[in-house]
């Protein structure tokens, strides 16, 4: 049992499948009460039921309210894990101008909208917690998506920014930053996620897993696939030559796809 979870009040977006199921899974496993949020109701309520929490269907964009009241008015963990994953349109394509907003609109704004909403409460009791699931692209970067990129390294910073100003006040922030995991959204990634993702990918339960793990060493960075470290450090470090290697796989990518 991790003494910090225990009897907390979670939320979880996008909790209807996925890493989010996973995570409320394993919440409620350690003895907290679990709001399921997920945009689609029946997903929702599905894994509520499994785990006798709560459903709150809806977009995890504008539901944050919705989810604290369904608690009580209380929320101790909130979960910003509802993510999309579009492309943007290719240069000679059409801009995908929806595509783009709805991804900042979820994998950003959602999480600036949730902490604005929860920061008063958790500043005032001294505890709170902002779990973010971004994924490696939010420090890397992933091939044939540019919205995907953009705004995981916008949910990344957001959840830095979070960290550095608030840590000293007792909320605590975990970014989230895995490569593939099995779950619906990378079968959707097509032939990049089958290049890049699918060879090293993992179960939700493995990212759940490692959440664990970093709430118990009070660890900002958790990365399921410990690899990405090394990329991260690689990019920093001589960034003409990593973009160099990722080159190759994207051209790699246009021959085979
Ligand atoms: N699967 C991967 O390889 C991978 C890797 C790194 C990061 N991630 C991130 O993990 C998070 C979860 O992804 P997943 O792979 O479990 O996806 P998934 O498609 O398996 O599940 C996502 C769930 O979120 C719900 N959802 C989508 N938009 C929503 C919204 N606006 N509000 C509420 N619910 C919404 C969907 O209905 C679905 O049930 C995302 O933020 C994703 O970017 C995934």
């Amino acid at each position: 049992m991790v003494q910090a979870v225990q009897g907390a009040k979670v939320v979880v977006t996008g909790a209807g499948g996925g890493i989010g199921a996973a995570l409320a899974r394993r919440f409620a496993a350690q003895g907290a009460q679990v709001v399921v949020n997920d945009l689609d109701a029946d997903r929702a309520k599905a894994v509520a039921e499994e785990i006798g929490g709560l459903p709150v269907p809806g977009d995890a964009a504008s539901t944050v309210t919705e989810a604290r009241d369904a608690l009580g008015g209380t929320v101790d963990v909130y979960c910003a894990n509802a993510g999309v994953g579009r492309d943007g349109g290719e240069p000679g394509q059409p801009l995908d101008e929806q595509g783009w907003a709805l991804s900042w609109d979820v994998n950003v704004m959602a999480h600036v909208r949730a902490a604005h909403t929860l920061l008063p409460d958790w500043l005032e009791r001294g505890s709170g917690r902002f779990v973010s699931t971004v994924s490696a692209a939010g420090l890397l970067t992933m091939i044939g998506t540019a919205p995907y990129s953009v705004t995981k390294h916008g949910a990344y910073a957001f959840a830095e920014w979070l960290s550095l100003t608030y840590r000293h006040r007792g909320v605590k922030v975990h970014a989230i930053c895995p490569q593939g995991v099995r779950t619906d959204m990378l079968d959707a990634t097509g032939s990049a996620g089958d290049l890049v993702l699918k060879p090293t990918a993992i179960e939700p339960d493995d990212v759940a897993d490692a959440l664990f793990r970093g709430i118990d060493e009070d660890r900002f960075l958790i990365l399921p696939h410990p690899e990405v470290a090394e990329y991260y450090q690689a990019r920093a470090t001589d960034p003409d030559r990593w973009l160099t290697g990722m080159n190759r796989i994207q051209q790699h990518w246009e021959t085979t796809r």
